[in-house]
This record gives structure tokens, C-alpha cells and sequence, in this order.
């Protein structure tokens, strides 16, 4: 092979790595995606905060990620006291059942209320860039579910290639 043709293969197979980068494979978390903030990262640092906050971000992870992806609230535009309380309890008519002690869900709404003030008011530049990130992110996912389902439909009205059996 000549010099430039091997640069041009090379060349070819950098194109090929980046076209692959551009349409990254969707992952599980990705596919089930409700809302922009389902596709999020799904755990915080919570390192700076005090302990009992800590304890209850685990239990936090553990009591909200029955139905969704914990990134659903760590995401979600949710701030205030009042916000926090009525969906704790919303989230609880979609159990349709006690899936909390009220003591329990009033350590769920402290720690949340706490974590939005640190996240998103206080450090609302990181939290609005983030959103940015994940709402293109969620548009991404979208548009290639679409793609997939349209390919999919396509392979399934084509005729059934002929075997031979007859
Ligand atoms: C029994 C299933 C279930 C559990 C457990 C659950 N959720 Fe949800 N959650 C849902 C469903 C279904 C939706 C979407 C429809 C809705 O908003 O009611 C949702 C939506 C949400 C949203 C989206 C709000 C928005 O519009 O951006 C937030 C925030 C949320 N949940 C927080 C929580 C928190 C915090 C917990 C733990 C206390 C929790 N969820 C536990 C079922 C659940």
C-alpha cells in the first residue's frame, strides 16, 4: 500500500469512531426515559453535606427507585417545601399503598428541600447547564427511538425470505 493510501484508510477509520461517537448506543435507563430528567445521572456528591443528610439520601435511593430512575427527582425542577411535600405524597397515591411512615417521608422532603437549595438555587449556573446537557440529551434519545422503530416496522413488512421448503 502506498503512504497516502494508507493515511486515507486511516483517515477513514477516525471518520468511521467519530460517526460512531455522534449516535452512541442508547442504554437501558435511556430506552425506558419518560422525562429529560430519567436520562440524568442518577447519583449526586453528597460528600459535603451533613451526615444525616447523607444517612437520608441512601434511603432516598432506596425509597424512589421503586418506579423510576432516582434521576427523576435529582433532575427535576422540584425546589420548595411545598413542592416536595405534595409530590412525596403524590408518589404515594401511585403506590397505592403506605410505602412510607410519615416520618420517613418527612426526612425524604428535608433532604430534598436541602439538596435543591444546595443544586439548584445556590448553584443554579450548574444545575441550568446540566438541564441544558440533559434535555438534548432526551431529544437525542428520542429521535433514535424513533429511527430504531421505524427500521423496525420497515424489517417487518418485508416479505419473508424464501427458504426452499417448498
Ligand atoms: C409507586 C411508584 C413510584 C414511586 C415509589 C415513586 N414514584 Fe415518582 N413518579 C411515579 C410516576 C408514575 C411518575 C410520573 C407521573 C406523575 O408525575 O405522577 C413519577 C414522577 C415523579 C417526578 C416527576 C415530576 C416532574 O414532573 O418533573 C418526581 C420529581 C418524582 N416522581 C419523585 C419521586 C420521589 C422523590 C419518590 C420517593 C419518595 C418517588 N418519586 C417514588 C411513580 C413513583
Amino acid at each position: 500500500m502506498s503512504k497516502s493510501k494508507i493515511i486515507f484508510a486511516a483517515l477513514c477509520s477516525l471518520g468511521g469512531g467519530f460517526l460512531w461517537a455522534a449516535a452512541p448506543a442508547l442504554s437501558r435507563r435511556e430506552i425506558d426515559a419518560k422525562f429529560p430528567a430519567d436520562v440524568g445521572p442518577d447519583t449526586i456528591d453528597v460528600s459535603g453535606y451533613p451526615a444525616h443528610h447523607q444517612d437520608s439520601y441512601e434511603f432516598f435511593r432506596h425509597a424512589c427507585s421503586v418506579c423510576h430512575s432516582p434521576a427523576r427527582a435529582l433532575h427535576s425542577s422540584l425546589r420548595t417545601y411545598d413542592q416536595w411535600n405534595r409530590y412525596v405524597r403524590r408518589m404515594h397515591v401511585r403506590a397505592q399503598e403506605q410505602l412510607l411512615t410519615p416520618e420517613d417521608s418527612r426526612r425524604l422532603v428535608d433532604f430534598l428541600v436541602y439538596d435543591s437549595r444546595q443544586r439548584k438555587i445556590k448553584n443554579k449556573k450548574a444545575f441550568d447547564v446540566l438541564q441544558g446537557q440533559i434535555h438534548k440529551r432526551f431529544e437525542e434519545v428520542q429521535m433514535e427511538k424513533a429511527r430504531l422503530r421505524k427500521k423496525t416496522k420497515q424489517a417487518a413488512q418485508e416479505p419473508a425470505p424464501y427458504t426452499g421448503a417448498r
